[in-house]
C-alpha cells in the first residue's frame, strides 16, 4: 500500500495566511460598499487585485492536495468537502463576473450591478473560510505529527 506523504504544515500555514488577507480584504470592502459611488468602485479594483492569481492558486492548492487528504483520512467530510468545492466553482465564476463588469464603462447601471456582486462575493468569501477552517482544517490538524502526543479532543465541527 503507497504510504501518504506527510502534511506540509507550512502549505496549511499559508492558506491559513491567505485566508486572513481576504478577509482584511472583505471587511475593507464591506465598509467601502456602504459608502459607495466612485470609493466603493476603487475599493473593488484593489479587491480583484487581491482576488488574483494567489488567490487562485489557493483555491487550486485545496482542490488538489488539502481537500483529497482529508476525504481520505475523514471519509465523514464528503459532504463538507463537495460543498466546498462547489462555492470554489462559484467564487471563480464571481470573481470572472467583477472583472468582466470592472472593465465596463461606468455607468449607474454597471455600478449597481458591481455593488451587488461585490456584496455577495464578500459574503460568500466570508462563509466559505469560516466553513473551511472551523470544518475542513480543524480536522487536518489531526493528521499533523504532534497531533498523536495531544490528549483527544472534542470533536471538530462538519457543515
Ligand atoms: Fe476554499
Ligand atoms: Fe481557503
Amino acid at each position: 500500500m503507497r504510504r501518504e506523504k506527510p502534511l506540509d504544515t507550512r502549505v496549511l500555514a499559508r492558506l491559513r495566511t491567505e485566508h486572513r488577507r481576504v478577509l482584511r480584504g472583505v471587511s475593507r470592502l464591506e465598509r467601502a460598499l456602504h459608502g459607495g459611488g466612485g470609493g466603493a468602485v476603487r475599493t473593488l479594483h484593489a479587491f480583484t487585485a487581491l482576488l488574483a492569481r494567489p488567490f487562485l492558486e489557493h483555491l487550486a492548492t485545496e482542490e488538489r492536495d488539502t481537500f483529497p487528504r482529508l476525504a481520505r483520512a475523514f471519509p465523514e467530510l464528503g459532504g463538507t468537502l463537495a460543498r466546498l468545492i462547489e462555492e470554489h466553482v462559484e467564487l471563480r465564476a464571481m470573481v470572472a463576473d467583477l472583472h468582466a463588469q470592472l472593465a465596463r464603462p461606468s455607468s449607474a447601471d454597471r455600478d449597481e450591478r458591481l455593488f451587488v456582486l461585490g456584496s455577495d462575493l464578500a459574503e460568500l468569501l466570508r462563509l466559505h473560510i469560516h466553513v473551511e477552517e472551523q470544518a475542513a482544517f480543524a480536522w487536518i490538524e489531526r493528521l499533523l505529527p504532534h497531533a498523536r502526543r495531544r490528549r483527544p479532543g472534542s470533536t471538530p465541527a462538519t457543515h
